[in-house]
């Protein structure tokens, strides 16, 4: 089974958790979409819940799918939440941003009973860090926003290049929120929780791309097939 492969695994294993009247949060990226179609199907043939999507983009696919679509406005609660993410620790931490959508996804997210995450396996880690850390910044102050950062991880460990984030045409790449992106090449992050809490501190980070204590269930598509994991 190849990554697309087992991200589609994934995303029909948390098929399997969606109720009939469930108040949705659907997740952005390439694996959430295969969750968003399989959704879809499932609608076409009468299943009945409304969804608040993270992105733009997983908005224009929910509509595409004929799901009915609902805001946070509207709908401030919400039952489940199936996502993806950059990289999943041991304890269920993840880092994800990699498409841009970590400030939609983690408000979403926290409005959720419960999230689950769905990935292929290659996002399963040992220590989250790997994968530039993503951290979505106001564009007023950026220069002042990217020093603090940068004292803020060196006072809890070796920061690495923080390097702002560019579209192909060398353009800024821009939130769907209208905010600019940091990512953070850290190579290990020793403690998620304390860098979470030190990122958020910071005036002008508008969201950081690590989920600490989000996540109660990954959904891993492996080359062996699909495997559960709770947070303890
Ligand atoms: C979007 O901003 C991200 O958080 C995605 O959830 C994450 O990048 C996973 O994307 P893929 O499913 O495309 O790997």
């Amino acid at each position: 089974m190849n990554a697309d492969a087992q991200k589609r695994a994934a995303a029909a294993r948390a098929i399997e958790f969606v109720r009939p009247g469930m108040r949705l949060g659907l997740g952005t990226g390439s694996t959430a979409k295969h969750f968003v179609e399989l959704l879809g199907e499932r609608v076409r043939a009468g299943l009945d819940v409304i969804a608040v999507p993270t992105s733009e983009a997983t908005h224009a696919d929910a509509i595409r799918c004929g799901i009915t679509l609902t805001t946070l406005d509207e709908t401030p609660e919400l039952d489940l939440t199936v996502d993806g993410a950059d990289e999943i620790g041991p304890d269920l931490s993840l880092i994800k941003g990699g498409g841009g959508a970590l400030l939609r996804e983690k408000i979403v997210a926290a409005a959720s009973a419960r999230m689950i995450v769905i990935a292929d396996a290659g996002k399963w880690v040992d220590a989250l860090g790997r994968f530039p850390l993503p951290v979505e910044v106001t564009p007023f102050g950026f220069a002042a926003t990217r020093n603090a950062i940068d004292r803020a991880i060196g006072a809890l460990q070796k920061s690495g290049p923080l390097t702002q984030r560019q579209r192909k045409d060398g353009h800024a790449f821009v939130t769907d929120g209208g905010h600019w992106i940091i990512d953070a090449a850290l190579g290990r992050i020793d403690d998620p929780k304390a860098m979470a809490h030190a990122l958020s501190g910071i005036p002008g980070v508008m969201e950081h791309g690590l989920f600490v204590d989000l996540a109660q269930t990954v959904i891993i598509g492996g080359p062996d097939g699909v495997r559960i994991v709770e947070r303890s």
